[in-house]
């Protein structure tokens, strides 16, 4: 019975006092954020004194609310749209991550200030073996979006010594400069603008276009067909099936959505600011839970 109790103790979690840490997510919109959920359980299952609460600030406010957040002594931050690229010059200093991805979605205030670290590259890679099977090298590759998601996932792919590279953007210009990129860091990796003419091993959406219902297809089916691909995965995580998705599925592809690169880039960031080794089981579970409401 006292073993029991103790085990039970080391799970409850203290209320909110003036000693209770804090961490937030700032993005705008912010509403349909699925980080809270998650980071709260994981607080809660570890029997730590922390909270993580969601922000909406405005990208003329990031700034101010970094700066904030570090004098009023936060642990840390997440950012999302449309924050990462922003951040790169608002922290004190960029970690190896950050630097590599050129994107800041997670922040860590300590002695030296706010340090900048890129959990998302990472995520992807482990999100795509975990849902699809899907390893990456040799891989034929769409991408669709050239934003700051797309970017930060092209650049990754190549890392990882994709076959080849298509990316496809709404605005070329973007998709061009991302290709110029990859071809400057990762000569060895073929990447192309625009539609394969062959099949793909992959479909990976970085666009934001699905996140509204009653939103289009990221995928131009007249120019490539769902036929020709063996799996698509879309970063999106709310709806959970979006049209690309239910398409995909329709036309017999292999499928995941982004609740597990959501996963994946928010048990880094968990463990870059509290030390202790994420509880991936309790995160995943309380993303199903908020996600799918079961
Ligand atoms: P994120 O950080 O999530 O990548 P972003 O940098 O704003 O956000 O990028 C959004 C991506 O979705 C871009 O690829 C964008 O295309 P453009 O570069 O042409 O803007 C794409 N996107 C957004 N709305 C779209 C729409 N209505 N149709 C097609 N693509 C769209």
């Amino acid at each position: 019975m006292a073993a029991y109790k103790w085990r039970v103790s080391q799970t409850v979690q203290p209320a909110i006092n003036a000693a209770t840490r804090l961490c937030a997510v700032l993005g705008a919109p912010i509403r349909h954020s699925a980080s809270p959920a998650m980071h709260n359980a994981a607080f809660a299952s570890l029997g730590l004194d922390w909270r993580y609460l969601a922000f909406e600030v405005d990208p003329k406010n990031l700034h101010a609310a970094i700066v904030g957040a570090k004098v009023m002594g936060f642990a840390g931050l997440n950012l999302t749209v449309p924050h990462k690229l922003l951040a790169v010059d608002l922290v004190d200093m960029l970690d190896e991550s950050a630097k590599a991805w050129g994107a800041v979605n997670t922040i860590r205030f300590d002695v030296n200030g706010a340090i900048g670290f890129n959990t998302d590259a990472d995520a992807i890679v482990t999100a795509l073996r975990e849902a699809l099977a899907m390893e990456l090298r040799g891989a034929k590759v769409l991408l669709l979006g050239a934003g700051g998601a797309g970017r930060t996932a092209a650049l990754k792919l190549a890392s990882e010594k994709v076959g080849e590279l298509f990316i496809v953007n709404r605005t070329p210009s973007k998709a061009e400069d991302i290709a110029n990129e990859v071809k400057k860091r990762f000569p060895s990796v073929k990447i192309v603008v625009g539609y394969p003419k062959a099949n793909v091993d992959l479909i990976l959406n970085a666009t934001s276009l699905g996140l509204n219902s009653g939103d289009a297809s990221p995928l131009d089916e007249k120019q490539f067909s769902l036929k020709q691909t063996h799996a698509v995965y879309d970063m999106i995580y709310r709806p959970a099936e979006t049209r690309l998705l239910a398409a995909a599925k329709a036309a017999g592809c292999k499928t995941a959505n982004g609740l597990g690169m959501l996963l994946h880039q928010g048990a880094k960031a968990f463990e870059i600011w509290t030390g202790k080794p994420a509880p991936l089981d309790v995160m995943r579970r309380a993303l199903e839970q908020n996600i799918y409401g079961h």
